[in-house]
């Protein structure tokens, strides 16, 4: 049975894996990953798909501001393992993302992806018009699903990040961690001498 739940930190290993099968280094380059990196995803709003203890799906959604002052989400990345498809796991991660937002009191959600899969969760690009990406995007692309009526009417403008700022790796950490590692990986050398 596939379970939907938030992320766990436990989880980021596999939840990486399963984006990079999706959708390939690519990622890294998308418009939408300039309104993700360096910040942290909207509360309750990391959900993955478990079926016997394996990451299957995942989606995020994070904060960003669709034009001046109006305050929406971003929706993305979504992605379903290759293996598990089509059995309904992305609608899952959907509508259970869709029900949280709108239970938060968030009042609309922004995209990029194909109209002819979002559609059916009720994205168009009717709302978008007047709004562009940080980067290059496919106008037909950019959908968004209103949680309140109007939310998105009049705004125009660039869609920019609002989520708070992911804390930054301590480098001392990561020196003493580095350095660690090396001196454990010697002692090996040393015993299996
Ligand atoms: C898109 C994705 C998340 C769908 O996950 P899934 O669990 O297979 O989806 P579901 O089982 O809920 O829905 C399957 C339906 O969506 C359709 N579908 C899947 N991807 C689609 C796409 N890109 N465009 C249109 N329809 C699509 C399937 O044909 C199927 O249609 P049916 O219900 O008429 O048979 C998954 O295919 C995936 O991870 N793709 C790679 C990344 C990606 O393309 N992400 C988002 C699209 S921009």
């Amino acid at each position: 049975m596939v379970t939907i739940r938030e992320e766990k930190f436990a989880d980021i290993a596999a939840r990486e894996v399963l984006l990079d099968q999706a959708y390939g280094a690519s990622r890294f380059a998308k418009a939408s990953e300039r309104l993700r990196e360096g910040r942290v995803p909207a509360d309750g709003l990391s959900l993955v798909a478990v079926e016997r203890g394996r990451i299957v799906g995942t989606v995020r959604l994070w904060h960003v501001t669709a034009g001046p002052g109006c305050a929406a989400l971003l929706l993305g990345p979504l992605a379903v393992d290759p293996a598990h498809r089509n059995r309904g796991i992305g609608t899952a991660l959907m509508r259970c993302a869709i029900a949280r937002a709108r239970l938060a009191g968030h009042r609309a959600i922004v995209l990029v992806g194909d109209a002819a899969y979002y559609s059916r969760f009720g994205f168009t690009a009717a709302p978008t018009g007047e709004l562009w990406m940080p980067g290059r995007f496919e106008r037909d692309r950019l959908l968004a699903l209103e949680l309140h009526p109007d939310a998105l009417a009049g705004t125009r403008g660039l869609i920019a990040a609002t989520g708070a700022l992911a804390p930054k790796p301590d480098l001392n950490l990561l020196i003493a961690a580095s350095h660690g590692a090396r001196r454990l990986q010697q002692a090996r050398l040393k015993r299996a001498a």
